[in-house]
């Protein structure tokens, strides 16, 4: 299928959720559904209907509420799953039933079904998701490290049973950026009825590959991308919403396409997940890090000053970040010092200048950072001494 537009699939409720420790509160899940919903995600994977009552009701209420957003269930290759998922999704006005099976000889071996007998069950599986919604995604779990002429043989056998999105997931993060394409490539050129549907990319970060994975499969021809907000997600986390949206945003010359995600709301839903999933973001986490856009060398913060551009490829304003970008610590220089003194009110002579900059250093020296109450200190020192 070609489409200029990316379509932007959050599962951070559900293998957000999945991470250990990240349990979310049903009041909690539905303030984030809806600003997933209110920031222009194209798919909310909810939950997993069957796991728990628990699950089940945030499911069926963020069904309910959804106003933008198609709604989504995860479900197992039974039809017990599959029934119980419909009755949590059915609620929306666009729902969705995402059923899976692990189709690699790792995963084949759980069930201890051979090649036919999962063959079998996928299209039962996926032709009775269909019977009950005609928007249904299908996953073979462990794409990755599943054999081509297999995984080739499940995939048709889904789209003839009625799937409508194939969802190609790299379950342990195993897959390199150039084999993730190759392998969306190879499903395009081998699979009948391949180019009625769309694909979509699944990956996790355990060799830290997640997101050039996802866009590596997006330039081969996927065109929805499974994430979660700051990565989220069990062992090494999924790939993150917010880079492949700004990756995407910002190289458009690399990757001509779009998505309908409002960039200036990523700041605020990734505090509000880090605050109720009870996972910090790392300091220097891409986009979303407290240091991301900071600058606290002396040539950075002098280049900034004079023109943004020397050191940041996207406007903090573009993800919703207002926060000042200077940081004065023991690396800054005298043209940060100078534009952050201005900025406090102190419009200071050469002369003063100088001497505030020597025991600014002094004490940058002792202190990882120098906050505006030190300098105000500093200031007030420098003119009883003067
Ligand atoms: O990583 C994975 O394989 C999954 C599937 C359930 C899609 O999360
Ligand atoms: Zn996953």
């Amino acid at each position: 299928m070609t489409q200029s537009r990316v379509l932007i699939f959050d599962t951070t409720l559900r293998d957000g959720e999945q991470s250990p420790g990240a349990t979310m509160t049903h009041e909690e899940k539905l303030e984030i559904a809806s600003l997933l919903d209110e920031m222009g995600v194209d798919i909310i994977e909810a939950g997993f209907p069957i796991a728990s009552e628990g699950d089940f009701a945030a499911v069926s209420e963020i069904a309910k509420r959804s106003k933008n957003s198609t709604i989504c269930g995860l479900a197992r290759a039974n039809y017990k799953d599959i029934d119980r998922c419909w009755e949590a999704v059915k609620h929306a006005h666009s729902p969705r039933i995402h059923t899976f099976i692990g189709t690699s000889p790792l995963h084949r071996a759980i069930p201890n079904l051979d090649m036919d007998q999962m063959a079998e069950r996928i299209h039962d599986t996926v032709s009775h998701a269909r019977n009950l919604c005609d928007n249904v995604q299908w996953s073979p779990m462990d794409a990755t490290r599943t054999e081509h002429d297999y995984l080739c043989r499940v995939v048709e056998i889904a789209i003839k049973a009625g799937a409508t999105t194939i969802n190609i997931p790299d379950t342990v993060g195993y897959t390199y950026p150039f084999e993730s394409a190759k392998l969306i490539a190879m499903l395009l050129e081998r699979v009948p009825g391949a180019d009625e549907i769309i694909f979509a990319t699944h990956c996790h970060n355990d060799l830290g590959m997640a997101t050039a994975n996802s866009l590596a499969a997006v330039e081969a021809g996927a065109r929805q991308i499974e994430c979660t907000i700051n990565g989220l997600g069990e062992r090494a986390g999924n790939t993150a919403l917010e880079e492949v949206v700004m990756a995407m945003r910002v190289r458009n010359d690399i990757l001509p396409y779009q998505t309908k995600i409002d960039t200036t709301k990523i700041m605020n839903l990734s505090r509000r997940v880090s605050a109720v999933s009870g996972f910090p973001v790392q300091f220097n986490k891409a986009i979303v890090g407290k240091n991301a856009f900071l600058h606290e060398s002396g040539i950075h913060q002098d280049g900034v000053l004079k023109n943004v551009q020397t050191f940041e490829i996207m406007r903090p304003e573009d993800i919703g970040v207002t926060a000042d970008n200077i940081q004065m610590g023991k690396h800054s220089g005298r043209a940060a010092l100078r534009a952050k003194l201005k900025a406090l009110g102190f419009d200071m002579a050469e002369n003063q200048l100088n001497d505030v900059f020597v025991r600014f250093k002094a004490l940058a020296d002792q202190k990882k950072e120098v906050y505006d109450e030190d300098l105000i200190a500093l200031v007030k020192d420098e003119a009883i001494n003067d």
